[in-house]
């Protein structure tokens, strides 16, 4: 049985004093939702992740960052690292959000470098794959997501694949206010499960989970979570309200 996974991506939002507020009101209102029935994640913008974690010391909220580098150390300016968020008390990282991929531009090789480094430094990749609007009315959803999938996790054996989070996040569906409807959502997060028995093994399909993303809110998140293949929701806009944040929270018990 796979364990709900609720997640918030900050992404570019926030500011010193208002991301420990919204952590600290995630945390007291978590309190009375069984967290060992969720996993629950935030994922704050880098400046912010220490303030963050003091605010979730109490807490069952684990702390993840949007992104990172794959490079150890260097002269990588602006970069941050695998350990560098880990000394900071990350659990988990975003790698290969569409934000990153279409505004900023990286590649599926880019991508794996980042899981390969997050898996090999201890840390648990979220990797983030989804089509373009054009790419679905086109009837090549599956052949993105298998080419994100296959390029994003390569060279990662069969077990280190059981450290990975996938997200689904039809790009069409991020920030719009368009939601995919839970049939939409359901089908290709089926189709993702098959891909990974047939990259991997049975085992891989069966314990990773792959959250949805794209307009997730209190108001369809227990339709979305209620589907087969849908083992939780990576949320932007509705994480940064935190009374949005527990309800979708409370729709994953
Ligand atoms: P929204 O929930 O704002 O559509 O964002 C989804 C997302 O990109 C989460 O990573």
């Amino acid at each position: 049985m796979r364990k709900p996974f609720v997640a918030g991506n900050w992404k570019m939002n926030t500011d010193s004093h208002s991301g420990v507020e919204l952590a600290e009101h995630i945390a007291s209102g978590s309190l009375e939702i069984v967290g060992r029935k969720v996993t629950i994640a935030v994922c704050p913008p880098f400046i912010y992740l220490g303030p963050v974690i003091n605010a979730l010391r109490s807490s069952n909220i684990a702390l993840g960052a949007q992104d990172m580098y794959f490079e150890s150390n260097g002269a990588f300016t602006g970069e941050i690292s695998v350990s560098m968020l880990k000394d900071i008390g990350c659990t988990y990282v975003l790698c290969g959000h569409s934000e990153r991929r279409h505004v900023i531009g990286e590649t599926d090789e880019l991508i794996n470098k980042k899981v390969a480094a997050a898996v090999s430094g201890g840390l648990l990749p979220i990797l983030c794959v989804g089509e373009l609007l054009a790419e679905r009315e086109a009837s090549q959803t599956e052949q993105v997501v298998t080419r994100q999938m296959k390029n994003g996790l390569a060279g990662l054996s069969a077990e280190k694949v059981l450290a990975v989070t996938v997200a689904y996040e039809p790009v069409w569906a991020i920030g719009t206010g368009r939601t995919a409807t839970p049939q939409q959502a359901q089908q290709v997060h089926d189709f993702i499960r098959r891909l990974l028995a047939e990259m991997y093994d049975d085992k891989a399909a069966e314990q990773i989970r792959i959250l949805y993303g794209g307009s997730a809110k209190p108001g369809n998140a227990a339709e979305l979570m209620g589907q087969q293949d849908i083992d939780g929701v990576l949320v932007g806009g509705a994480s940064l309200k935190a009374d949005d944040f527990l309800a979708i929270i409370k729709a994953a018990v």
